[in-house]
């Protein structure tokens, strides 16, 4: 098989970003990143992809304001760089429907919590680990699974625990758990292949 094409959606930081452009058996297993896409004009993840030479996109509701054009936009991009794969890693935003269609089976996304429990609406970044830390559950961890139109709800691919100590703040929790993320991104990548 030809190499494989990802794009990569962050609205952030792109910490999970960089733990793809950094997986070492990238080459050996023929996939590369071929676009970053973000919805936040100033995401750190969009200068992560510069300083690689990716091609970045800032695409979002403010540059596609017209009824159909925000869909238009990301598949143009999609198909301008043949993408195979979409890696959704913290990203903030709904994929519209059509996008969905398109890449059926073909959209992963990461989730720093144990779905089927903490995903939904509401549930993303702090507000995930406050609510996990108020239910008294011992331990959490990060999922990567198919995205489908129910959000969260997807088949899962991948899981991995992280304990929660007693002394956890919402933040401390966060980091354990995005260190495990780092991880289980490229594998599951690796799993997608
Ligand atoms: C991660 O915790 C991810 O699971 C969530 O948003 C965070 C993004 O972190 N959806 P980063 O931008 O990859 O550093």
């Amino acid at each position: 098989m030809s190499e494989v094409r990802i794009a990569v959606f962050a609205s952030g930081g792109g910490s999970n970003l960089q733990a793809l452009i950094d997986q070492p058996k990238r080459r050996a297993l023929r996939w590369r990143i071929g676009v970053v896409i973000s919805n936040n004009s100033s995401a750190f993840a969009l200068q992560r992809a510069r300083d690689e030479n990716i091609p970045d996109y800032h695409i979002s509701g403010k540059t596609c304001p017209e009824p159909g054009q925000l869909a238009a936009r990301l598949s143009e991009a999609l198909q301008q760089h043949k993408i195979n794969l979409i890696a959704l890693a913290g990203y903030m935003k709904l994929l519209p429907p059509e996008i969905l269609r398109q890449y059926r089976s073909r959209v992963i996304n990461i989730h720093p919590a144990l779905l089927p429990h903490y995903g939904g609406k509401g549930m993303y970044g702090i507000n995930v680990h406050k609510a996990v830390l108020e239910s008294g559950d011992t331990k959490s961890g990060a999922t990567v699974h198919f995205v489908d139109e129910v959000y969260d709800r997807g088949a899962i691919i991948i899981q991995r625990t992280v304990p929660v100590l007693p002394l956890d703040t919402p933040e401390s929790l966060a980091r354990r758990v995005l260190n495990i993320e780092h991880t289980i991104l490229p594998k599951a990548v690796g799993m997608f292949l």
